[in-house]
């Protein structure tokens, strides 16, 4: 029972934690728009986005209650894709996700999604760059890189990739920003 609820609240987490972090920000710019500049078919748009990411949220949480929801890596780049233009954040990511190993597509998958909702609450950063290659992940910032104690978070992905025989890094960057990487020495591409 105690793992069952540490696999859904760490679930919970990672979902909401991203949903929400894009939808609070597009919300933030329909008002925007609506307030400052009157543009009402960007903002009918943008508005239109909202409802679809909160029905997909929702579908998510129903589906993470009952243990079916699948994450992938060529989903979750699609999805950080956008979190970052909503965020005014320039993306260099990755066309294709091929190389990685199939099975690390889905804990790869969360450590995407935990690393740039992380980067849009916390970086300030202007780029972030995502690279990947068989046996591992990396997105890095030019943000801040101010860091701080580990939350859920974090630990939650640090759990799941030792669960899959890896280990996460997550620091400030030497020239400045904060690098999350993951590696799973065991697996090549
Ligand atoms: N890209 C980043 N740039 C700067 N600081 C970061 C970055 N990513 C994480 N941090 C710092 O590391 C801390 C821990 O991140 P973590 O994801 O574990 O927790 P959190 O995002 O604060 O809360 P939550 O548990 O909801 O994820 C953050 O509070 C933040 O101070
Ligand atoms: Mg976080």
């Amino acid at each position: 029972m105690d793992q069952e609820r540490e696999r859904l609240a760490r679930d919970l987490h990672d979902i909401l934690g991203h949903s929400l972090t894009t939808i609070r920000l597009k919300a933030g710019l329909v008002r925007r728009l609506l307030e400052v500049s009157g543009d009402l078919g960007t903002a009918a748009r943008e508005a239109g986005d909202v409802e679809r990411l909160s029905s997909q949220a929702l579908a998510d949480v129903r589906a993470t209650v009952s243990g079916y929801r699948q994450v992938t890596l060529s989903g979750e780049l699609v999805t950080a894709k956008e979190a970052l233009r909503v965020a005014g954040i320039r993306a260099r990511m990755p066309r294709a996700v091929d190389d990685v190993h199939p099975e690390l597509h889905e804990v790869f998958g969360h450590v995407l999604r935990e690393a740039v909702t992380n980067v849009v609450r916390h970086s300030s950063a202007r780029e972030v760059t995502v690279g990947l290659g068989g046996n591992w992940l990396e997105v890095s910032d030019d943000g801040t890189g101010a860091g701080g104690r580990w939350g859920n978070g974090l630990r939650g992905l640090a759990e799941r990739v030792r669960a899959a025989g890896g280990t996460l890094e997550a620091s400030p960057r030497e020239r400045g920003g904060f690098v999350v990487r993951a590696t799973v020495p065991s697996r090549q591409g």
